[in-house]
């Protein structure tokens, strides 16, 4: 009988519904295995930091239908962690504290940017194994992420909510949703609320057809629109400046002309409210209907996980342990089916899941006379 596992733990990234429910499958199965585990605060930081508290029965007992992370989160990374001023590489303390705590395997639970870091920690000699985290959804190689389905129901819920106030008022409500640079999120509540139009990153918007689409909608006499816009949905010319500064960011060789491209595709970020705004402003004039915008923000992220989310993060966490226990390392555990399929973190890293342009939630939204802005 060989010295008892330790199985180290952290959540990285935007916290999501289900991040505890995760923990908690993680946890309870490597008990199970009569493993040690043991969390780290506030993702790769308390690695760093070495901050870290013991899971046992007691502390994972009830911890499923609760939100955000008990662990807490950070977006620091490994090797540019913000110390005492300065940004410094601690992938070299990383490891250290990884030895000094005798762990068998550290479990990353994250969206894209985890993968990466999880790959870069891998490469160097640990035992990493991820879960697919993200409201986003848009974690490569996975059929889906938990925190999506909860997510999906929140805003689907909001856009119930928002159809009351467009249908008393005449008005078009811009409801905008997250999902970073994807439109999964989006297009989900979207098609599942009934909204008139849906605006994803992936098809850029020209806002006379939109106006059009609303303007046939009052002809028929209903006088009222529902907008769902993805934070990261642009117009078609914002799209082409964006790609066009994406392209001299690329090409450039000096530091002036990076950092020059950098700033414009920052000031083109698309994920800034401001596009939302002037989104709702510029519909208000073409079609004379009033506007009003609701950002959900936050609210997609926060509260119980739904019975989906629940079930997806029981599901990978105790299929993690079981790699462990079969000394299967590097990989991420991502949802196949019913099932799970070890995914090597290669596959994943730097890979970012976007809706296809022939997508079948695409298809349907057209089906169904959605205007998808294009
Ligand atoms: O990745 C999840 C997410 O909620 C995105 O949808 C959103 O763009 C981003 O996080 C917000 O980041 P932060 O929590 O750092 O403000």
């Amino acid at each position: 009988m060989g010295r008892t596992k330790r199985i180290g733990i952290l959540t990285a990234g935007g916290d999501s519904p289900g991040l505890n429910a995760a923990i908690r499958g993680v946890g309870k199965a490597a008990l199970g295995f009569g493993m040690e585990i043991i969390g780290f605060r506030d993702g790769f930081r308390g690695l760093a930091e070495d901050r870290r508290v013991k899971l046992d029965k007691n502390s994972l007992a009830g911890i499923l239908t609760v939100g955000g992370t008990i662990l807490g989160t950070s977006r620091d990374k490994p090797h540019r962690m913000l110390i005492d001023g300065r940004v410094r590489d601690m992938t070299n303390v990383i490891i250290k504290n990884y030895k000094a705590n005798k762990l068998d395997a550290i479990v990353c639970l994250g969206g894209g940017g985890t993968q990466k870091n999880a790959l870069h920690l891998s490469r160097l000699g640990l035992n990493v194994l991820t879960l697919p985290k993200t409201i986003d959804n848009d974690v490569a190689m996975t059929d889906s992420t938990f925190g999506f389905a909860t997510a999906l129901d929140i805003a689907t819920e909001a856009i119930d909510r928002l159809h009351s106030t467009a249908h008393s008022h005449h008005r078009i409500i811009v409801a905008e949703i997250m999902g970073h640079r994807a439109g999964w999120l989006t297009l989900g509540a979207g098609i599942a609320g009934g909204a008139d139009v849906i605006l994803i990153p992936e098809i850029p918007y020209n806002v006379e057809k939109i106006a059009e689409a609303i303007k046939r909608r009052s002809r028929r006499g209903m006088n009222f629109s529902i907008v769902a816009v993805a934070e990261g949905a642009m117009s078609e010319e914002d799209a082409r400046a964006f790609a066009a500064a994406h392209a001299r960011r690329d090409r450039s060789r000096t530091l002036h002309d990076k950092k020059q491209a950098k700033a414009e595709l920052v000031a083109l970020d698309a994920r800034h409210t401001g596009n939302t705004l002037r989104l709702a402003r510029q519909l208000e004039g073409l079609t004379h209907l009033e506007s009003r915008v609701t950002i959900l923000g936050y609210v997609q992220r926060g509260g119980i996980p739904s019975p989906t989310d629940r079930l997806l993060a029981t599901r990978l966490g105790g299929a993690c342990v079981d790699l462990i226990d079969d000394g299967v390392f590097g990989v991420m555990v991502a949802a196949r089916g019913d099932g799970t399929d070890p995914v090597p973190l290669e596959k994943v890293a730097g890979k970012r899941k976007t809706v296809p342009f022939d997508h079948a939630w695409i298809q349907t939204a057209r089906r169904v006379g959605t205007s998808l802005g294009d």
